[in-house]
């Protein structure tokens, strides 16, 4: 029997600061609710002006390192669309900044927020032909609208940081997998750009008809049936999205399975605007994203960790996850929790980089958001705000300069 593959590790980290809604609902004259329950959103983490993808993603990775150490690592796969450079991939800084071995092989992916699962897929195909290696999957964002604009309360940050192995600690990947795709503007940031450019009402149905797609390629692949899931990790641009889209596939989930059996079909309409239903399967994954916002490549990977770390009975349970990526990408995979899984879950330190963040006005936030929008082009050092472990030091001959900060 082939060994299984999967999550062995997962880590992630966030950014120095928070902007909390309500002080946004305030300024913007929007009643508070909207974004609480409307969106499902409290705060967004916001980076320090130096901090980025490679702080967060080096933060995010240092733990592994330190538990696992590096000599296994074949492959780091850096999965991002706040690129920082058109050419090098950022995983090198990365790579350079933990030590990692020479002998690793680093590149970028792209594919909005969905490349992450790309890399997770691709990860498990590496170790299928070489058991004995490890991948290190990065996947580190910064979303960020314009101020003012719809997309303003959907912002946020995070890195998530993943060892994938051979018979893993925490999750093994199924090998079924449904994909979807299809070229679409709803939401994307030309080159000359900071800031995403969206098509908010366009991109929720974008996200929802993928979904849809996505899963009935996957049961066409004779994978599970939706009522065998025990929680499903969705890609959460605000947490209420992953309810939208929940709803949206037990309503439409009707594709027969293999066999010609379609049971979703028939048990939707039971189940499918239940509430208490729609929490069981989705509440315990949203409490990281509620905090800290669309953190785009590794949102769907901090719901995965929220599951985790909120769920006690898991062991042995199928769950799936669900990623999107805007222009569109989707996939469905499912997978099971490894029995034993809590002993490696790091579930201090997560509600930790969450109440660390400094709380900051409207001013402040507003500064930080102008500030991100400098360029390379012109030296300048940058002054130490993060008490993270490494940051952006300072930019010199249209490099950027990273340092240790302990
Ligand atoms: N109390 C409670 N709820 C309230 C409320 C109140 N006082 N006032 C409004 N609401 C509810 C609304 O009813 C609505 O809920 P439903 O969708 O369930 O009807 C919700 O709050 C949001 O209200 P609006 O639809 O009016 O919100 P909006 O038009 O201002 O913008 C948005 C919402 C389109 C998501 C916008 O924030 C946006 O464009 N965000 C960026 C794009 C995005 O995140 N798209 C998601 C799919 S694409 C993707 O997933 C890729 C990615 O990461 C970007």
């Amino acid at each position: 029997t082939e060994r299984p593959i999967g999550i062995d590790d997962l880590s992630f980290s966030t950014t120095h600061y928070r902007l909390d809604q309500d002080v946004l609902a305030s300024r913007l004259g929007v009643d508070a609710a909207k974004l609480h329950t409307g969106l499902g959103q409290d705060a967004f983490s916001v980076p320090a002006t130096d901090e980025d993808i490679v702080t967060m993603a080096a933060t995010a990775a240092q733990p592994i390192i330190a538990r696992h150490g590096p000599e296994r690592i074949r492959t780091i796969l850096f999965a991002t669309e706040t690129g920082v450079d058109q050419s090098k991939a950022a995983g090198l800084y990365v790579h350079g900044l933990l030590g990692l071995p020479a002998t690793c092989r680093v590149v970028e992916l792209k594919q909005a927020c969905y490349s992450a699962t790309a890399a997770l897929q691709f990860a498990t195909a590496l170790i299928a032909r070489d058991p004995g290696q490890q991948v290190l999957v990065l996947a580190s964002d910064i979303a960020k609208y314009q101020l003012g604009s719809e997309g303003e309360p959907t912002q946020g940050a995070a890195a998530a940081a993943m060892l994938v192995t051979a018979d893993p600690a925490v999750l093994r990947i199924d090998p079924c997998s449904g994909v979807y795709s299809e070229d679409i503007s709803d939401f994307w940031r030309p080159n000359y750009r900071t800031e995403a450019v969206v098509d908010g009402k366009l991109s929720i149905d974008a996200y929802k008809r993928a979904t849809r797609e996505a899963f009935a390629d996957y049961q066409r692949r004779g994978g599970r049936y939706l009522d065998q899931f025990a929680a499903f990790c969705y890609h959460q641009p605000f947490t209420k999205m992953a309810y939208k889209a929940h709803r949206h596939l037990l309503e439409h989930a009707g594709t027969p399975g293999p066999d010609g059996d379609s049971r979703t079909t028939t048990d939707a309409s039971d189940s499918a605007t239940d509430a208490a239903d729609l929490d069981a399967a989705l509440a315990a994954t949203t409490h990281y994203n509620r905090a800290i916002g669309n953190s785009y490549t590794a949102s769907a990977y901090l719901a995965l960790a929220s599951l985790l770390d909120h769920r006690k009975d898991l062991a042995d349970q199928p769950i799936a996850v669900i990623s999107y990526g805007s222009g569109a990408v989707a996939e469905f995979f499912g997978g099971t929790v490894v029995p034993g899984y809590r002993d490696h879950l790091r579930t201090t330190a997560n509600a930790h980089a969450i109440a660390r963040r400094q709380p900051i006005d409207y001013q402040h936030y507003q500064r930080l958001h102008h500030e991100s929008d400098l360029t390379d082009d012109a030296d300048r050092k940058i002054e130490q705000q993060t008490t993270a472990p490494y940051r952006l030091a300072a930019i010199a001959d249209h490099q950027r300069i990273y340092e240790a900060t302990i």
